[in-house]
Parts: structure tokens; C-alpha cells; sequence
């Protein structure tokens, strides 16, 4: 009898283990039973996104899934393509979007987003040797941004709306590519993504400018639709990471230092 129940208490935890083999990373399954939330993202915002094989990997994915997991969500996270997953979640086709994604006053009035996760600020990447010291040295000069984010608005603001001399790509990828290839001279993006580019393509001879006069501090947020049944949830998430240690490992997998969680928080 007891070897029996013994053997079936094998095969269950056999069982048990499999299914959860079978689980891909970038899926989850909280308490079951109910919705699976689609969130988008644009995968090629390295160390934050991008893919490998078929999979989006990045500190946005390390961090969605352990939010996710400790709020007891299943989701599901796709490579949509920005300007998709801003209209998704305004539709809501989508249950939220994570993407590096600035927290702005403008985007407020469409969305709500998360309590913040991570702070940036925009930078220039240019060729080494380009004569350039500041944001205003911008004036004149040919610059890639990628199309509706917050580079892009900085680079507007520098050089007017409708400059011939600004170029808005689909994706962060293009903006570097452009770059690289000589289409643009310069672009402006957010500053861990120009770090870890510049890291990781030595021969692409870049340096970056930074400027905190002209471009602003920003956070970080996962964008949710307006009024989200789920934002009380992931917050709370959130911050229970950030209190038992979770969201500092994922940080130091990604980035070097130690995360000013502090400064999140307040
Ligand atoms: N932080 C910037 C913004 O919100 C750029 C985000 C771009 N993200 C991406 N996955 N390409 O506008």
C-alpha cells in the first residue's frame, strides 16, 4: 500500500515537472483557469529586448516575467512592433506593453502605465571624431531616431518638427543601422541601449554624447490600457520585487552596479 501511493506521488511529480518543461520562458502560468494576457513589445532595444531564436530576451523579459509570476498573471510576451503595441494597447487587443517605455505626460492622456521600473535619458551617438559637445550641435547635422518615441521627440525639439534633417525609423535596430551605414550622422536614443551598442560593436567606432541640459530624466513604465483591471495587481508586484531581492538579481544579469531602487520608489 504505501509503495503504491508512493509511486503514484512519483508519477505526479514526474508529470508536474514536465508540464512545466514544457513551458517556454516567455510564458508564465499563474493560478489557472484565467486569461492570458498578450503583451507587445519591439525586440530589438537591446539589453532591454531583443531576440534570440524565437524568444524576446532582455532585462524587460527577466522582470515581466518575475512581475507575472508574483502577481499570479499568465501572459504572453510577443514581438509586435512599437507603433502595434501602442495601438494594440489603446484598443486593447493588447493587456499592456513592455518596451523600455518612457512614462510621459503626453501618453497619460491615452494610457495608464506601471509604477516605474527603470531610469533613462537620452543620448547621441555619433561617429568617433564627429565635432560634436552638446544637443545644439545637432543643428545642420542628418539624425536618426526611431518614429514616436521620446528620442524622437528630444531630436524635434532641437531641430524643429518638420526638419529634412530628421529621419524616424520603424524600429531602435534601423536608427543604428542608418548609422552605421552613413544614412544619418547622428542619433538620439536612450542612453543603456547607445551603451550596451556601443559594448557590444566595437567596430562600428561610435561614441555617445551626453547631455543633461537638453534631454530630460525619464522612467521607465510597463504601458497598460487606460483604467487597467490589472495595474493594481502588477504594481504591487512590482514592488515586492523590488523589496526582496528580485529585481536587484535581474539588474546585475543585465547591468553593471547596484539599481538606485530608492529613486524608483520615491
Ligand atoms: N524610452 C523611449 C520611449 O519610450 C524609447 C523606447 C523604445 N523601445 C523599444 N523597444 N524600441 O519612447
Amino acid at each position: 500500500m504505501k509503495s503504491v501511493k508512493k509511486l503514484m506521488a512519483a508519477a505526479g511529480l514526474v508529470s508536474v515537472l514536465f508540464l512545466s518543461a514544457c513551458i517556454s520562458n516567455n510564458e508564465s502560468s499563474g493560478s489557472g483557469g484565467e486569461e492570458k494576457l498578450t503583451i507587445g513589445t519591439e525586440a530589438t532595444f537591446a539589453p532591454f529586448e531583443s531576440m534570440e531564436g524565437d524568444k524576446i530576451v532582455g532585462f524587460d523579459a527577466d522582470l515581466l516575467d518575475a512581475v507575472m509570476k508574483e502577481a499570479g498573471l499568465d501572459y504572453e510576451y510577443e514581438n509586435t512592433g512599437w507603433d502595434p503595441m501602442l495601438v494594440g494597447v489603446d484598443d486593447e487587443t493588447l493587456q499592456a506593453g513592455m518596451a523600455g517605455i518612457t512614462i510621459t505626460d503626453e501618453r497619460k492622456e491615452t494610457y495608464d502605465f506601471s509604477a516605474p521600473y527603470f531610469e533613462a535619458t537620452q543620448v547621441i551617438a555619433v561617429p568617433e571624431g564627429t565635432d560634436i559637445q552638446s544637443a545644439e550641435d545637432l543643428q545642420g547635422m542628418k539624425i536618426g531616431v526611431q518614429n514616436g518615441t521620446t528620442g524622437d521627440e528630444a531630436a524635434q525639439k532641437l531641430v524643429g518638427e518638420n526638419s529634412s534633417d530628421l529621419s524616424k525609423y520603424d524600429s531602435s535596430a534601423a536608427t543604428m543601422m542608418a548609422l552605421q551605414n552613413g544614412d544619418v550622422e547622428a542619433v538620439v536614443t536612450d542612453i543603456a541601449v547607445a551603451q550596451h551598442y556601443v559594448k557590444n560593436n566595437p567596430d562600428a567606432n561610435l561614441t555617445l554624447v551626453e547631455d543633461d541640459e537638453n534631454f530630460d530624466q525619464e522612467y521607465y513604465g510597463m504601458l497598460l490600457p487606460k483604467d487597467s483591471e490589472y495595474k493594481e495587481q502588477i504594481d504591487e508586484a512590482i514592488q515586492t520585487i523590488m523589496e526582496n531581492g528580485t529585481y536587484e538579481e535581474i539588474y546585475q544579469e543585465w547591468f553593471e552596479g547596484t539599481p538606485d531602487i530608492e529613486a524608483l520608489e520615491s
